[in-house]
């Protein structure tokens, strides 16, 4: 192999046209994943400070919202729902009458192509914000189950085509894939949170749908930072369990995770660039300390170059019209 001078790398950066004809990493407003949130009180829409540009909607702007993503080339949506009322079992999430339900309904009546994914979770609709049933300050594992499987029967019956489960208790997929089996939703896909770090990332998603744990914290049942042999065991479990398309998250500080999950098993993959991640951006974006669109962009490429095929993102649409 012959050096420099005679192999010059730089020969193939000097135009937008040779790089563009050499680039190893391609993504599509296809890629993209459009995290909304519908909230049962709201009248329009109501802004998240800690997200700019994001913002809690009504019903109609929901609607509004998908149908301008899709014209812009955004395929999916990603639902989670603001009940206005809370209880200690979460019972709004698995209401047929629910937010989310309600949403469904009126997404895939107004575009039956649109992909619409619902998130299944207890902690927007639990008065003490935990991501299950609560008994004597414990998390429980597996009272739970029979709730996430309801709710997610509930989100397949509205019409969902896949319902994604963040709620990180054991054996929830196999309880979610058997029940959906049972009433006849044989076509309704399961995106798992296969692999979910317990994250100070999350903290602005927290405030948006105002879900911080009323005491205590997620270490409980969010995976642990340092580790990543206990992803794999994750995401071997719940391929094992049915899951069609695996999930890791955060994404960026989590690459060598994502890198690590696709090489193993080949399965589907997404990456969810969390609500921390969107807003470190766009708050140095508007201190001026980086251009945050081109910042968001070489994120997202980041997040597919490690392996994700698809990307979660709060930035989708201003992607998608970069993209475009
Ligand atoms: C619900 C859930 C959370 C997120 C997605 N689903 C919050 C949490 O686990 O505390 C975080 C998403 C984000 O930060 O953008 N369990």
């Amino acid at each position: 192999m012959s050096g420099f001078p005679t192999t010059r790398l730089r020969r193939l950066r000097r135009t937008g046209v040779l790089r563009d004809l050499v680039r190893e990493t391609e993504i599509r407003s296809s890629d993209l994943i459009y995290p909304l949130f519908v909230s049962e009180d709201e009248e329009g829409r109501c802004p998240i400070a800690s997200m700019p540009d994001v913002d809690r909607l009504s019903l109609g702007e929901l609607s509004r919202e998908a149908a301008a993503a899709w014209a812009e080339g955004i395929r999916a949506v990603l639902l989670f729902g603001i009940p206005s009322v809370r209880d200690e079992t979460g019972s709004a999430a698995r209401a047929a009458d629910g937010i989310v339900q309600r949403a469904v309904l009126a997404l895939k009546e107004e575009n039956p192509e649109l992909v619409v994914i619902t998130d299944v979770c207890l902690c927007e609709y639990t008065s003490h914000g935990h991501c299950g049933l609560v008994r004597d300050g414990e998390v429980l594992n597996d009272d739970t189950l029979e709730l996430l499987a309801a709710q997610a029967v509930s989100h397949a019956r509205a019409g969902a085509d896949l319902v994604a489960p963040s709620d990180m208790m054991d054996g929830r997929v196999g309880a979610i894939r058997a029940a959906l089996d049972e009433e006849g939703f044989h076509e309704t896909g399961i995106l798992s949170y296969a692999v979910k770090y317990a994250s100070s990332f999350y903290g602005p998603f927290r405030e948006a749908v105002d879900s911080a744990p009323a005491f205590g914290d997620r270490r409980g049942y969010q995976m642990d930072s340092a580790n990543v042999l206990d992803a794999l065991r994750e995401v071997a479990l719940d391929i094992e369990e049915g899951a069609d398309i695996l999930m890791v998250k955060p994404a960026l500080p989590y690459l060598d995770v994502l890198r690590r999950v696709k090489e193993t098993f080949g399965m589907p993959t997404a990456a969810y660039q969390v609500s921390g991640e969107y807003a470190m951006i766009r708050a140095a974006d508007e201190r001026g300390w980086l251009d945050g669109p081109s910042a968001m962009m070489e994120a997202a490429v980041a997040i597919r170059r490690a392996g994700a095929d698809l990307v979660i993102t709060y930035a989708a649409r201003d992607l998608a019209r970069r993209l475009s």
